[in-house]
């Protein structure tokens, strides 16, 4: 159990503490109470981020899974299938959500880099029939987090999501990074979000808030959301402490992960040169996945290791590291971490 941040905290970009500034952003903020449209912060935090996404209306959650979990019940019946990859934050990270929140079924497909073909969506929509379940949503994650930080090109997310629409499924877009994709490409979030029914980003991440993500989508979406929000004790009272900071990171913090991505793909680099790496997944954004030498200890062991120098890595497979840079960390933590990393037979 991870309880204290370490010196050089390459675990995830959600391990950022709030900036002075963001926290004083809280002190001043006029404040209403949310669930009665009344918090000023929080409806010009939704509507920032609904024209950012080109969707219609948004609503302000406390986390992004509650965004996944939500869309999933909105735009599925139980019994219900969605498709995803394989590597999904939907099915590895979000507590079987989907089955126990929505009692849907998720046909999970093996991507390239966390990303599907058009053709792969159209194979796995099933031919209605009383035997089968229904296909009924599709979610992709931009950028995809296992694949690396993988940034899916603009073409070919909004093909899939078309391939997916002209089958009749719904559509949703795991947006817990997609402004780090649109930072790394100068592609906007709407375009990226253009073929999709609903989509939301994460504050938490490379934003480095404590709290917060932001669900957009249509009207009548919209309101379905609002409705399981209460439902499930997702809607609160003077949100503006919260999204005041998120306010102030959409100013102030979203041109900055072009640094994140520096960094990050100086230490992909500069690992791929080392001995206990076999190999360096391309760095596309701000996660950099490594995978250990045969001379290397597991996975496990090196992070044991490792956090004997105070640098924290996340182990995601026996043989695999993934390394995430954020607001917290800097080019000296990058030296710090490599410096570990050569010490590792
Ligand atoms: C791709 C992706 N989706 C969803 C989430 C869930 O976000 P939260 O931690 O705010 O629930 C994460 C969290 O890291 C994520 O990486």
């Amino acid at each position: 159990m991870r309880t204290v941040q370490s010196m050089h905290e390459f675990y995830s970009d959600t391990q950022t503490r709030p900036t002075r500034a963001m926290r004083e952003a809280a002190l001043t903020v006029d404040l209403g109470d949310e669930r009665h449209d009344a918090d000023p912060a929080t409806l010009e935090l939704c509507a920032r981020v609904a024209e950012l996404l080109g969707m219609d209306a948004a609503l302000f959650l406390p986390s992004g899974t509650m965004c996944n979990e939500i869309a999933i019940a909105v735009h599925t019946r139980p019994g219900d299938e969605v498709i995803c990859t394989r590597e999904s934050h939907i099915i590895f990270a979000e507590s079987g959500g989907p089955a126990a929140l929505s009692g849907v079924m998720m046909c999970p497909v093996d991507g390239e880099r966390g990303m599907l073909t058009p053709d792969q969506v159209r194979d796995h929509v099933r031919p209605r029939s009383a035997h089968a379940p229904r296909s009924r949503l599709l979610v992709a994650e931009q950028t995809a987090n296992l694949a690396g930080g993988a940034v899916w090109p603009v073409d070919q997310l909004n093909a899939v999501a078309a391939a997916a629409k002209s089958a009749g499924l719904a559509t949703h877009l795991d947006g817990a990074r997609l402004l780090n994709a649109q930072v790394a490409t100068g592609i906007p979030a709407a375009d990226y979000a253009r073929d999709f029914d609903s989509a939301w980003i994460a504050f938490t991440k490379g934003l480095g808030c404590p709290v917060g993500a932001v669900l957009a989508g249509s009207r009548a979406f919209i309101e379905d959301a609002w409705l399981l929000k209460r439902r499930w004790g997702g809607a609160m009272r003077q949100t503006g402490v919260l999204t005041a900071m998120c306010l102030y990171a959409l100013d102030h913090h979203v041109a900055r992960l072009a640094d994140d991505h520096a960094l990050a793909k100086s230490i992909g680099a500069r690992l791929a040169d080392l001995p206990a790496i076999e190999a360096v997944l391309p760095v596309d954004t701000n996660i950099v996945i490594a995978d250990l030498a045969p001379s290397a200890p597991d996975a496990r062991e090196t992070a044991r290791r490792l956090r004997e120098r105070d640098v924290t890595v996340t182990v995601v497979g026996s043989r695999r590291l993934r390394i995430v840079t954020h607001l917290d960390v800097g080019p000296a933590d990058g030296d710090a971490l490599i410096a570990a990393m050569a010490a590792i037979a």
